[in-house]
């Protein structure tokens, strides 16, 4: 990482927590199996069982209006079938997610927050898909979890973290720059902590790390710009958690734009307004994703 003063400074936030969220070893296992081609649908299906109330979310989710099945579907298996392998994938490492910081009270409004984390997902599949980028589930997935560290700081930093809150009100600053100040760093090395004490693959730490900076990634710049153009669209298109209301950028300036400009002969003649009238029309589509998804989700 860049900044070694605020890597260590994360670090050393991240020890002082007794007790630090865990996330179940099925999230683990679910995301190993990403890099295994041969994964077979009866292995998933044996991994989720283990776990029966994640076997009853999805199932849930199944069942919900986005995804809407012609009859009610009432095994794992067949919504198994229904919704494809990646599918599953997806929903059973994002429930895992959410619940290592479930049944918490944080500064923040949870929904809203995964709200953002879900369109960020959801945006960086589409973008990904838009360049041909070859690893699209990996984008969707690394988007979801690009600011761990910012519900990490709403729950076992609070009071801090309120600070922070209560600093950025009506000011025409961001969350970084107002962490820095308050913390001495940022949910991006937060973030980079807690997904290498979770055993996240490399590339997923990296981009937690730098998806307001993709330019300094070092395992892959595209995957960190595909995430961060797609944090900044949300930001402006109300799939936010707040605080950034009065940030104003011209995406064309962005250096996630150049990289991806770089990376996709295809995104070359791609103008900002272009770009972001083609993920406008998506939107209803995210949102309705985002409901589907935190029905069968959130508990409260
Ligand atoms: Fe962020
Ligand atoms: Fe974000």
């Amino acid at each position: 990482m860049k900044n070694d003063s605020m890597l260590a400074e994360a670090q050393q936030l991240v020890k002082g927590i007794h007790e630090l969220p865990t996330i179940p070893e099925i999230a683990t296992k679910v995301l190993d199996m990403f890099d295994r081609p041969d994964v077979e649908l009866e292995e998933l299906a044996e991994t989720i069982l283990v776990d029966q109330v994640m076997a009853s979310r999805v199932i849930k989710i199944v069942n919900s209006p986005f995804f809407k099945p012609m009859h009610e579907i009432k095994s794992l298996k067949r919504a198994l079938i229904y919704l494809g392998f990646r599918q599953i994938r997806h929903i059973a490492l994002t429930c895992s997610i959410i619940d290592a910081f479930d049944g918490k009270s944080g500064v923040f409004d949870i929904k809203t927050f995964w709200e953002h984390s879900f369109g960020v997902g959801v945006v960086s599949k589409i973008i990904a898909q838009r360049i041909r980028y070859p690893e699209i589930e990996k984008a969707y997935i690394v988007g979801i979890v690009h600011d761990i560290g910012e519900v990490f700081l709403s729950y076992y930093m609070k009071d801090m973290f309120q600070k922070v809150v209560d600093q950025l009100q009506g000011t025409p600053r961001g969350f970084i720059e107002v962490e820095k100040e308050v913390l001495g760093t940022t949910h991006c090395e937060l973030g980079f902590c807690l997904a290498k004490n979770w055993n996240f693959p490399t590339d997923y730490c990296d981009v937690i790390a730098h998806h307001h900076s993709p330019q300094d990634a070092t395992c892959d710049p595209t995957l960190a710009a595909i995430v961060n153009l797609a944090d900044l669209f949300c930001s402006v298109r109300h799939l936010d958690y707040g605080g950034r209301e009065w940030v104003s950028f011209n995406l064309a300036e962005e250096p996630a734009w150049d990289i991806l400009k770089n990376f996709s002969p295809n995104f070359g003649d791609m103008d900002v307004e272009r770009f972001c009238y083609e993920l406008d029309e998506r939107v209803p589509e995210v949102q309705d994703l985002v409901t589907s998804l935190f029905e069968g989700m959130i508990k409260k």
